[in-house]
This record gives structure tokens, sequence and C-alpha cells, in this order.
């Protein structure tokens, strides 16, 4: 194994295990007594916490990082194998130059090759599990309080745009909003509410994308992003027209680490979160979806 992979390796074992530490504090800390109040020492405003709600909050964390644990470990697993099965192959490798079978070292030298460019798959699909996790942690108060849903449907749509743009200047695709006005403001968590629209978006925009690439003409990559209210529930909408989830993939699309991105590009824990989220805050979310067509992720909440 390179010295790089060691490195990257060694730096996601401990960013797993300090997550884990930081998490297994915080919820300790939070799951004393039914309501929990905090001062301004803490870092928050006076406030009280529902328990009922953290541990909700908590539970999805715990296994959520459960399952980041042995996906790494999976990860872990092929890496070592790979290794020193390579290893093995170097000794052989060795005896036959030492005979002047030069052919025989030869191929024993592609297949340590391929294990290697493997090794450094495995190992790069774990960095990539451990910065989506970071990326998809970032801090969350874990306090409902009153939020203005189409002024933060607005900011996430203009942040995954921009976010896209920065990355790859050649992004281009029209973004549509649809707010309603007579909308009051919810009591959710608004960091984890945003995290769930941002990757709905994010995932749309990585869709129309794609298939602007495949060069149709003719076609206009658009996502929307619409908000309704009814009959005490508020309803956000987000819809793009790219080519939709194939039937057989869409019952796995909110599994944790179900991905069909490319490795680094995806963890395939945006829907797996988004959908605990909502379930936390006591909602909905489903989807719709037309191959070829398009798909609509659908979020109802309490009013
Ligand atoms: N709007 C969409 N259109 C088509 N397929 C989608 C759409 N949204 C999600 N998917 C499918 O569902 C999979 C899982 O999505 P999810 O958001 O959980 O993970 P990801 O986007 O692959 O990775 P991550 O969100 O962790 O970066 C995607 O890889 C893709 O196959
Ligand atoms: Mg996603």
């Amino acid at each position: 194994m390179n010295f790089k992979l060691k490195t990257n390796l060694f730096s996601t074992i401990i960013l797993l295990c300090l997550v884990f530490s930081i998490s297994t504090n915080s919820f300790a800390q939070l799951n004393s007594g039914n309501f929990t109040q905090y001062t301004e020492k803490d870092g928050l405003p006076g406030v009280q916490v529902n328990k009922v709600v953290v541990d909700n909050l908590g539970h999805i964390w715990l296994d959520t990082l459960n399952g980041i644990a042995h996906e790494i470990q999976n990860q872990l697993n092929f890496v070592n194998n790979f290794s020193e099965v390579s290893k093995e192959l170097l000794d052989e490798m060795k005896t036959e130059i030492e005979k002047g079978n030069l052919d025989d070292a030869k191929e024993i030298m592609n297949d340590v090759i391929q294990n290697l460019e493997k090794i450094n798959h495995h190992g790069k699909r774990a960095d990539g599990i451990v910065k989506g996790m970071l990326q998809h942690s970032r801090s969350s108060s874990g306090v409902k309080e009153p939020t203005d849903i189409n002024a933060l449907c607005d900011e996430y749509l203009r942040l995954s745009y921009h976010g896209l743009r920065a990355k790859d200047k050649t992004f281009n695709a029209t973004m549509k909003s649809d707010f309603d006005q007579t909308l009051e403001k919810i009591n959710v968590i608004p960091q984890d509410i945003g995290r769930v629209v941002l990757n709905l978006i994010n995932n749309a925009f990585y869709v129309v994308n794609e298939k602007r690439q495949m060069n149709i003409s003719g076609y206009e990559p658009t996502v929307s992003v619409s908000t309704k209210k009814m009959n005490g529930k508020v309803e956000i909408k987000v819809a793009d027209n790219g080519n939709g989830i194939p039937q057989k993939v869409v019952d796995k699309i909110f599994q944790p680490f179900f991905t069909t991105k490319p490795t680094g590009q995806g963890t395939g824990l945006g829907l797996s979160l988004s959908y605990d989220i909502i379930k936390a805050h006591g909602g909905e979310i489903r989807v719709e979806t037309k191959e070829g067509e398009g798909t609509e992720f659908i979020i109802q909440l309490k009013a």
C-alpha cells in the first residue's frame, strides 16, 4: 500500500472516530429529562428542547453512523485483501524473474497493476463516504423554530445552482420557482429541512445536466421548486425534466448508500437522511417519476 493511500485511510478512520465521539457527547448531554433547558452559555439562545424530537434525531445519526462504519469497513476489507494478495504476487514475480521467466513475471505484474487500481478505487470510495458524511452533518441546532419555507427553498435553490456553477463552468440550467405567498411560517428545524431541500435540488440539477450532455435537440434542462398550502399541510415539490428513475431502481433510492453516481460524486446518503429527517418531523416524502421525462419529489409537512 503506498504512503498516500495509508494516510488517506488513516485520516478517514480518525475523522469517523471524531464525528462519533462528538455525536455521542452531544446526545448524552441532550438526553437528560423530558426537556432540556439551554442557556446562552451553551452557545444556544435560552430555549427548551423537546426530548422526543432530540431522541428521534439522535437515532437517525446513530443509525447512520452505524451504516457508515459498516460501509467503510467493507471498503477497508477490499483494500486489505487486495494489498495482501498483491504482496504474494510480487514475491512470486521476484522468483520468476530470478528464474529468468520474464513472460510469467510480466503477467503477474499486470495482475498487481489491476489490484492496485482496485485498492485505489476502494480507498477513494471510503474517502468519498467520509467527505459526504461531513457535508451532510453540517451543524444543526436541533431546535424547531418558525420558518419561512418559501425563503428557505429560494435560498437553497440559488445555493445549489451557484455551487454547481462554481464547480463546473459549463453547467447551465433554468431554475423555476412558484411559491405560495399565503404560506405562513411553520415549526421545523430549518437546517435539517434545508439539507433535505438542498439534496433534492442537487440531485435534480445533476440529472438535467447529465441529460443536457446527451445533446438532445430542443432540450432545456429545468429544475422547478414550488410550495403550496393544503388543508393543514405545507407541500414542497422539487421537479426536474431529467431522464427519470428506472422502475427497478426506484425502490432502492431511499436506502442508505444507494447511488448510481460515479465514485467520488455521490455517497447515496442524501435521500436516506432526507427520509429520516422528514419522518422525524412527522411529515411524508414521496417520488413520482416517468422514464425519459423527469422526476418529482413531494414533501408534506404539518402546517
Ligand atoms: N431527480 C432524480 N432523477 C433521477 N434519479 C435520481 C433523482 N434523485 C435521486 N436519484 C437517484 O437516487 C440515487 C440516490 O440519491 P441520493 O441523493 O440518496 O444519493 P446521491 O445523490 O447519489 O449521493 P449523495 O446525495 O449522498 O451525494 C441517485 O444516485 C440517483 O440514482
Ligand atoms: Mg443526493
